[in-house]
């Protein structure tokens, strides 16, 4: 396996945790290099999405997540407790090594906490199965993460229309809400540009363009700007708030960035695992 092939398995990998499909893993990539989009008929969700009441878009009840490293164990998430109403601009700043990452995996279904309950939209995570944990993944939660994880063989187009494939959106449905993304993102006359041939701040669009495609309306975002220049950062953090206000997505937002501050509704302080302080955000719906 030469580099190249190397760093599209390692891509590839990263969505499949994520997407979770089942067919065979050399199938998949030739269908990804090759025809990119190819479905014809919508499959139904596993959930009905409308007769779900919540009072909480995301909950999360004494969460406990350790890693056993032989006879190590590492309390990466400490008994955590979240209530996060639905429209809410989370920030949950935290050191390095903090639980950030490991807690968003668990809100998102990507992680199974050893111990506590997480509720996505009132479904109780622990009671589903891995099918109905895909599809949590696929259409309920969108994930945004710091090294964009975008295929580098797909262009701007393709990439956004990946999760569409996976859910069995028709090919010209998806085509066209890959090009209202686009536009959304401000990329309209990027479409078929591949990766490599776009910015930093350009691959972070496409990357929450793609969470968006299954109309989530959570996005959990593992700090976005972090690969980022200042100017650059600024600018994706506008583009995160604008969506949470325009569209009333939920954002649980991680990172170190405190500009991610000014614009949240309310900030949690994270240290060894622990929520440590809590208080209210700027709340700014624009970035300086
Ligand atoms: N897969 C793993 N196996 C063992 N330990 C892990 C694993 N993932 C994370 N950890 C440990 O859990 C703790 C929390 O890690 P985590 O990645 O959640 O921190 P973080 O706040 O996201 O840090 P950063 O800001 O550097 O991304 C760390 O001590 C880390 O070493
Ligand atoms: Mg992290």
């Amino acid at each position: 396996m030469n580099y190249e092939s190397l760093y599209v398995f390692v891509n590839f990998m990263s969505l499949r945790v994520i997407y979770d499909f089942d067919s065979p893993l050399c199938f998949q990539l030739v269908i990804l290099m090759t025809q990119p989009i190819q479905a014809d008929e919508a499959i139904t969700p596993l959930f009905d999405y409308q007769s779900q009441t919540f009072k909480h878009i995301i909950e999360a009840q004494n969460l406990e997540r350790t890693y056993q490293m032989g006879t190590v164990s590492v309390r990466a998430v400490r008994g955590v407790n979240l209530q996060v109403p639905q429209g809410e601009f989370l920030t949950i700043l935290g050191v390095s090594g903090s639980g950030k990452s490991t807690l968003l995996h668990l809100l998102g279904a990507l992680d199974q906490p050893t111990a506590g309950k997480v509720f996505v939209e009132g479904l109780d995570l622990s009671t589903l199965s891995h099918n109905q944990l895909a599809d949590v993944r696929l259409r309920r939660v969108g994930f945004v993460f710091q090294f964009f994880n975008l295929m580098p063989q797909l262009t701007a187009q393709a990439n956004i229309e990946l999760p569409l494939k996976f859910s069995e959106v028709p090919t010209a449905n998806a085509h066209r809400r890959a090009q209202e993304l686009l536009e959304k993102v401000g990329l309209g006359d990027r479409r078929h540009h591949i990766p490599a041939e776009l910015s930093g701040g350009e691959q972070q669009r496409v990357a929450i363009a793609r969470a968006l495609a299954n109309n989530p309306r959570i996005i959990l975002a593992d700090e976005p700007t972090g690969n980022l220049d200042t100017n650059t950062g600024a600018e994706i953090i506008h583009l995160l708030r604008n969506l949470n206000q325009s569209q009333g997505l939920t954002f649980i937002v991680v990172g170190h960035d405190t500009r991610l501050t000014t614009v949240a509704d309310r900030v949690i302080e994270m240290r060894d695992g622990e929520f440590v302080a809590e208080r209210e955000g700027g709340g700014q719906v624009t970035v300086k």
